[in-house]
């Protein structure tokens, strides 16, 4: 008898045991809009992501929407890409904005990847990998200094310009007033994003972002139409 509830108290154990391990195991094996999270280092970026990348504008879900874009991007022009330049460059490239890593007098896109390196370099990345990561990250910016050559790098500076326009672009820049120099009141948010209508289109490399651009600005202007009529011609905004 006392053998038979050692032996139904092991099983519980293996049996408890066995589901904790799978709970755990069951760390997401994907992220949010489902970008598959099929090796150690992927899983170990999203968690440093998760815990680090946080702000409202350029955290973890502009991450997200740079790397679909940049996917549905390079599918529309065709081209045979790495995704994990990608998926680095994504969730690491605005790392050097967001506090404690930011440094007062850092352009952003240099800190991130004053961040990026050593971090990639630890989760195993290959040198070769971490350099066309390097170029993604400091040409993502639409007025970078670093005008991106390769494909990757290109696609990137493409999704990352375009999730300053259309509706998310709004949503975005709004989202700063008051605190940043892009936004430092409600008209002066409106302001900005009406020259990055004009702006933005000629910064774009690849023809389907220009495409997709001409959509979304019409989709600014149209709300921007709207403000005005609410506003008495910004008067009250
Ligand atoms: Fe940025
Ligand atoms: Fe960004």
């Amino acid at each position: 008898m006392k053998q038979i509830l050692v032996l139904i108290t092991l099983i519980e154990f293996v049996g408890v045991n066995l589901f904790c391990w799978t709970a755990l195991a069951g760390s997401p094996n994907s992220t949010k809009t489902g970008i598959r999270l099929d090796t150690k280092w992927k899983q170990q970026v999203y968690s440093f992501a998760e815990q680090n990348v946080r702000h409202s504008i350029w955290g973890i879900a502009h991450s997200e929407r740079n790397y679909q874009f940049a996917v549905d991007l390079a599918s529309h022009e065709k081209l045979s890409i790495d995704k994990d330049i990608l998926f680095a460059a994504a969730f690491l490239h605005d790392i050097g904005a967001i506090e404690p890593f930011r440094i007062q007098g850092v352009e952003h896109a240099t800190r991130s990847v004053q961040v990026m390196e050593p971090l990639l370099k630890s989760f195993g990345l290959s040198d070769e990998k971490i350099s066309k990561v390097r170029e993604a990250i400091l040409g993502h910016m639409y007025n970078a200094e670093l005008i991106p050559e390769g494909l990757e790098a290109v696609l990137f500076h493409d999704a990352d310009t375009l999730d300053f326009l259309g509706s998310i672009g709004l949503v975005r820049i709004v989202g700063l007033t008051d605190r940043h120099a892009w936004a430092p009141t409600l008209p002066g948010a409106i302001e900005t994003l009406q020259g990055w209508t004009e702006e933005l289109p000629r910064k774009l490399i690849t023809q389907s972002a220009k495409v997709i651009a001409k959509k979304r600005i019409a989709e600014l202007k149209g709300v921007m139409t709207s403000l005005q009529q609410y506003t008495f011609s910004g008067a009250a905004l």
